[in-house]
């Protein structure tokens, strides 16, 4: 057994429109990197651990403080914050608008209209403390809007997300200060819709019954 380290995606070279955005500077952008390299890197150390643990702590396995549950508890941090920040990432640098095709007809069939959807969305971010997110859920057949107020909090089972807005302070402090009702409206003006429909067409080829 040995554990083969997670690269990072290079989102510098993949994604560069993400420094060229109007609305969150390319500041943001690179502290926001540093914390995803962040969590990538934890991950990376957590599963290592695991895979070293010592036998004794696995006889120690206590549910109020032991080894073991302090790594896979926290390990869940770094998983999140690794995936939530990919998913974000390689939606943004768009232009904004709207989604087309089968998603639009999915938010349609889910939420009567995109306008609902889009409120119901805008609306659970303004509630979040670290994540909204959109998820298509496999046992109940829709497009489920989430909360997250962290990297691992609140997450729905069998569900595949397809889309991740970031209010984490770290997001839109150093652009907006408080008001994080404009760094939203930076969000969807640079979402990239035709990434999201991708997200969702690949979740729809995943469902198997
Ligand atoms: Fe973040």
């Amino acid at each position: 057994m040995a554990f083969k380290k997670y690269e990072p995606i290079d989102f510098k070279k993949v994604r560069p429109q993400l420094w060229e955005m109007d609305g969150i500077s390319a500041r943001t952008m690179d502290e926001h990197i540093k914390l995803y390299l962040g969590y990538v890197a934890k991950y990376n150390e957590g599963m290592e651990l695991l895979e070293r643990m010592p036998e004794e702590f696995y006889e120690k396995a206590n549910p109020t403080l032991s080894h073991l549950r302090a790594i896979k508890v926290d390990i869940t941090r770094a998983i999140g914050g690794t995936k939530n920040h990919e998913l974000y990432f390689g939606h943004l640098g768009g232009e904004g608008g709207k989604p087309e095709g089968k998603l639009l007809e999915q938010i349609e069939k889910d939420f009567g209209s995109y306008d609902r959807f889009y409120k119901e969305l805008r609306a659970t971010a303004m509630a979040a403390r670290g994540w909204a997110w959109v998820a298509y859920d496999y046992d109940f057949k829709r497009l489920m809007i989430a909360i997250g107020d962290e990297q691992n909090i609140y997450p729905i089972w069998n569900a595949q997300l397809i889309l991740g807005i970031d209010v984490f302070e770290h997001a839109f402090f150093m652009d907006y200060g408080t008001a994080k009702g404009k760094y939203l409206d930076a969000f969807f003006a640079n979402l990239d819709w035709k990434v999201v429909e991708e997200n969702f067409e690949k979740a729809l080829k995943r469902d198997v019954e």
